[in-house]
């Protein structure tokens, strides 16, 4: 990200305090988000199932429009679980405090999740808890005046990816590698990143889009 901002301000670029703050906070957030989605629906093969089976149902045709996303519940649940697991943004800082707030470790507490590392989707289906940052157990885009103001952009920009990944493609791992075997582990940086990169070939299994 970071050599992006540069190499546009090396050419004469002039970006503002603004533009720089939506491009470091949106970029790699949602990249990285999905590919955490991504590895946990191919590790997961039932919720895999339940969100084809769902999107399936669904949609009509082979685009997902932004009116969809309030028929497929299961799949909004798989991405607060993935949420949950793989915080982008793991530590909060408070505003004009010098504490954190330690996310990744709130949503892996068993005192407030049950099962707390395992991947259920289940938990969050008729369940009230959203990422709009009132509920103090539940804080992925964090809460109050440092909210991430990116929440609803990203969220339904996953959703549709992931819905449309889902729809239209057939995903593999390469050299037919068992999705158990995915590594999950994380990274700690300024965002949660995935230690090893996510290798997936998505195999286009829609007629209408092949010419
Ligand atoms: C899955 C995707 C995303 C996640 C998980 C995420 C998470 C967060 C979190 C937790 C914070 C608060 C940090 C703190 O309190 O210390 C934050 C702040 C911020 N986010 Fe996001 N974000 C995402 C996507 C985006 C997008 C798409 C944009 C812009 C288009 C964006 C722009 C920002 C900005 C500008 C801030 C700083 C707000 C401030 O300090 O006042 N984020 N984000």
């Amino acid at each position: 990200m970071i050599w992006l901002i540069e190499t546009l301000l090396s050419t004469g670029y002039v970006l503002s305090i603004t533009q720089c703050e939506l491009f470091a906070g949106g970029t790699e957030t949602t990249g990285l988000t999905t590919e955490w989605f991504v590895a946990e629906l191919l590790k997961n093969e039932e919720a895999m199932k339940k969100v084809k089976d769902e999107v399936t149902k669904q949609i009509n045709g082979n685009v997902v429009k932004e009116s969809d996303l309030v028929h497929l519940p299961y799949l909004e649940a798989c991405f607060k679980e993935t949420l949950r697991l793989h915080p982008a943004g793991p530590l909060l800082i408070q505003r004009k405090a010098v504490e954190t707030f330690n996310v990744w470790a709130i949503n892996r507490d068993p005192k407030i999740w049950d099962d707390p590392l395992s991947f259920k989707p289940e938990r969050f289906i008729g369940s009230n808890v959203r990422y709009k940052g009132n509920e103090f157990g539940y804080l992925p885009f964090g809460s109050g005046r440092r909210m991430c103001p990116g929440e609803t952009m990203a969220s339904k920009l996953i959703l549709l990816t992931v819905a449309s990944l889902v729809i239209n493609f057939d995903w593999f791992i390469p050299d037919n590698t068992n999705p158990m075997e995915i590594n999950m582990d994380e990274e700690m940086d300024i965002a949660m990143y995935k230690k090893e990169s996510l290798h997936v070939i998505f195999k286009l299994n829609n007629e209408l889009f092949k010419n």
